[in-house]
């Protein structure tokens, strides 16, 4: 299909939080033999903005340059690896990243169960490296299809190339919208070997009566019972899931909060770390915003961590919020809150 464009594009219904802001000029890549005459026509604009499914984006105003949204669409399971027992499996980047996970689990293969529901895109989920229950993508990441932006070049980059850290990539610290991701490959298991160190998935295992003999469905179905009951559905209620990141604090600062505030729930970053990570939802929740609402802007009632489009808040009354939770967290604890959406 030939490529489609339009000028003056409202954006409203291409991101999750559900705000209102134009586009000068949007592109919608369904076909990759089209990504060169998109990328040209991309590179001629005065600003560039590659968007995938839109749910860990705020628009803070209109944007004054051209959107590529990648909707390239296809799943196949390509096979064995040579390298060790892995099967590989490769999704176009516009795949919507939710129904990509529940056909792994039909086909039989395992390893995304505890990264259900996860709204956004295939493409989307390396670049901030996603993560919940204890998995995140580069457990499961095997290389990624590009094209760079400015050049046209492609290249296939392997995992330990893709710079994935705690929601951070090589593709999010100084490349945002360098490169064009068009096809992601993930190593599955035919044999589940499931993750179930988080606590509140062991805890819904149970109450569901299978953490004795839990399967990879089990799984599935817990993570989306516990997402559905501790973050907003965007279709409902608009949002872009965790807004900061938590927050990593070195011993020294670990101590000191730790006898200044009793019962703070530092956890080591991981396993045998120093480091500590601090759940930001606890901090902002401590200072009184949970569920605070400032015209149709608002902190989301059932999870401190998240923002809310209660239906016409601009993304500007959304920043304006954000850094006052960011201002009262950093005055109350010494910790300035990072945003884990991307702010355009
Ligand atoms: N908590 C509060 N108040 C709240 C909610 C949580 O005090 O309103 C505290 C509790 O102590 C709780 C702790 O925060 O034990 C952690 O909460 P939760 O298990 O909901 O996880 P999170 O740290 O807030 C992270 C990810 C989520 C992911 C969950 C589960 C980040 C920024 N967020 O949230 O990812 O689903 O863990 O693994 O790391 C996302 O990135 O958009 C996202 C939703």
């Amino acid at each position: 299909m030939a490529l489609m464009r339009r000028e003056q594009a409202e954006l409203r219904s291409l991101n999750t939080f559900g705000v209102a802001a134009r586009a000068r000029e949007l592109i919608t890549l369904t076909d990759v033999t089209d990504a060169d005459v998109a990328l040209e026509q991309l590179a001629r604009a005065p600003a560039q903005l590659i968007l995938g499914g839109g749910s860990n984006i705020l628009f803070s105003s209109d944007f004054e340059g051209t959107v590529l949204r990648v909707a390239l669409s296809g799943r196949r399971v390509i096979g064995p690896l040579d390298s060790d027992d892995g099967i590989l499996v490769e999704a176009a980047a516009g795949e919507l990243w939710h129904d990509f996970v529940q056909w792994t689990l039909s086909q039989g293969l395992f390893g995304l169960e505890n990264l259900s529901l996860i709204p956004g895109s295939v493409g989307a989920s390396p670049v901030q490296n996603i993560g919940a229950y204890g998995v995140e993508i580069r457990d499961r990441l095997h290389s990624i299809d590009a094209i760079e932006v400015r050049s046209g070049r492609r290249r296939t980059f392997q995992a330990d190339e893709c710079g994935l850290d705690y929601r951070e990539s090589i593709f999010r610290r100084g490349l945002q919208s360098a490169w064009l991701l068009t096809a992601i490959r993930f190593r599955l298991a035919r044999v589940p070997q499931l993750r179930l160190d988080y606590a509140d998935l062991r805890e819904e295992l149970a109450r569901k009566g299978t953490l004795t003999h839990p399967q990879a469905l089990h799984v599935a179905q817990a993570v989306c019972a516990i997402r559905q009951r501790k973050l907003p559905d965007p279709a409902k209620l608009g949002n872009a899931g965790s807004f900061f990141r938590n927050p990593i604090v070195e011993p020294p600062q670990a101590d000191a909060l730790a006898s200044r505030f009793p019962g703070i729930p530092l956890r080591p970053e991981s396993a045998g770390s120093a480091r500590c990570k601090l759940p930001a939802a606890w901090l902002i929740e401590q200072c009184g915003w949970k569920g605070k609402r400032r015209g149709d802007a608002g902190v989301a009632a059932q999870h401190a961590l998240v923002l809310v489009n209660h239906g016409l808040a601009t993304g500007r009354e959304l920043l304006t919020l954000a850094g006052d939770i960011q201002d009262s967290v950093e005055q109350r604890f010494g910790i300035r809150l990072q945003p884990e959406v991307v702010i355009v």
